[in-house]
């Protein structure tokens, strides 16, 4: 098989041609698109291709890579951690990195967001959300609140309970609709007149509702949907008003992406549970954080087992995840994230919004370190022409549904993503 976009099959490493009939893709048609690109290293904001081809890297990885790939306090910070100590059980012990980070990430945090639960990933920081806020009420003794409240276009991740709560009616929980538990999904109250409907809504189903699970202001995966801090803060008004917790999402918006540190911050609002992944690690190993507020880690105090909260994913705390967590928060503290997150989103503002004049583009939006161009149409074909079209011009973007995007890493010099942005505009003109 050729890699992607180039009919170079005899630059394809021996690794490539003998692993690749035996690995499964994610989102990937394997019968009908084309295979993917073998990978040799990665540097900076850039990915090295086996074959010596170099991408410019506009999605930061699945938007994790905030300080760029290889970034030197990070790699040295993992290599000592995995020398001395790559893994040790969470259960009945505890290491200094994973309570140095639970210390930093509740003051980083907003409010009083106190208590950090480790997992391993987004969908397992989520799943891990959903089952406190459903003990919460069971060990309050209420046992009937089985439901969420979840939004349309939102997106929590591919495990089942995430997918429950996402929207099924776009996406890949569609396949799954009949295995999913049934939550009550509604449309982001907007306006003032959604709001009051939002908050029927949630009068009318009180006794069932266990928690409302929101993306705060950008609806990731989903569709890189945007909203206002008014809408969220709506949200966590009429939550807070009828005592149903409210848990935040920030895998997507955590650390930066927005242009503040957490999305709720726009806000001003605190969740009573929130969920971190993703740029957690500075996209350099896998870890999930969910975090919950004081009265929620009390409801789970006693002397009853069955109280506790009963969940443990083998890896959770991984020392040398909590290293990369750590010196990624160091790089917050000693370097200008967030100012180079707001120079961003006015290059990117600079750069994409002059494509809205293109044939066939519905929107262009900008919010921080996210751009987006959502076109009225993407059916496959083209959307693989988009993907190769980039790849000969030596970016790495890669669109998805209608949508094409931008999530460089936070340390992107102007030209990198004035080169991202033209490039964009070139690939959509060439089709
Ligand atoms: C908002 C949000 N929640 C949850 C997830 C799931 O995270 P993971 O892919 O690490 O399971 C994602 C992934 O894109 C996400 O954007």
């Amino acid at each position: 098989m050729a890699a992607e976009g180039a009919g170079r099959a005899a630059d394809a490493p021996g690794w490539f041609e003998a692993g690749l009939p035996h690995i499964w893709l994610p989102y990937t048609q394997m019968a009908v698109e084309p295979p993917p690109l073998a990978v040799s290293s990665t540097d900076g904001v850039h990915i090295d291709l086996a074959d010596g081809r170099q991408l410019l890297d506009g999605t930061a990885s699945w938007w994790t890579a905030c300080h760029g790939y290889n970034h030197p306090h990070m790699v040295a910070a993992m290599t000592e951690q995995a020398r001395r100590m790559p893994h040790v059980m969470f259960g009945g012990l505890v290491h200094e990195g994973a309570l140095r980070l639970a210390r930093r990430l509740a003051a980083v945090t907003p409010g009083d967001l106190d208590r950090v639960f480790f997992s391993d990933s987004g969908s397992v920081a989520v799943e891990v959300a959903l089952k406190m806020a459903l003990q919460y009420w069971v060990n309050a003794g209420e046992t009937g609140r089985t439901r969420f409240v979840c939004f349309e276009g939102g997106y929590h991740g591919d495990t089942l309970g995430a997918m429950a709560v996402s929207d099924s009616e776009q996406g890949f929980a569609a396949t799954f609709r009949g295995a999913l538990a049934a939550q009550i999904t509604t449309a982001l109250p907007r306006t003032r007149a959604a709001a009051a409907e939002f908050e029927s809504l949630l009068d009318s189903r009180r006794g069932e509702i266990a928690a409302i699970i929101v993306e705060p202001l950008v609806q990731g995966a989903g569709g890189m949907l945007f909203h206002d801090a008014d809408t969220v803060a709506s949200v966590a008004a009429a939550a807070r008003s009828r005592g149903i917790p409210l848990i935040a999402d920030e895998i997507f918006t955590g650390f930066g992406r927005t242009g503040q540190m957490f999305a709720c911050q726009a806000a001003q609002l605190v969740p009573d549970i929130m969920c971190l992944s993703k740029a957690l690690t500075g996209g350099a190993v896998g870890l999930g954080a969910t975090i919950a507020r004081p009265h929620i880690f009390d409801a789970f105090l006693g002397d009853d087992l069955a109280c506790a909260f009963m969940h443990g994913p083998t890896y959770m705390a991984n020392p040398v995840a909590c290293a990369a967590a750590n010196a990624s928060l160091d790089l917050f503290e000693s370097e200008p994230r967030l100012d180079q997150a707001a120079r961003m989103e006015a290059l990117l503002r600079q750069g994409l919004e002059p494509l809205r004049a293109l044939e066939g583009v519905a929107d262009v939006r900008v919010l921080g370190a996210i751009g987006v161009v959502e076109l009225d149409d993407l059916p496959l074909p083209l959307l693989y022409r988009l993907r190769r079209g980039f790849i000969e011009r030596g970016l790495w973007v890669r669109p998805f549904g209608r949508i094409v995007y931008l999530t460089p890493a936070l340390v992107m010099e102007d030209a990198e993503i004035d080169r991202l942005c033209a490039g964009i505009g070139e690939v959509l003109r060439g089709i």
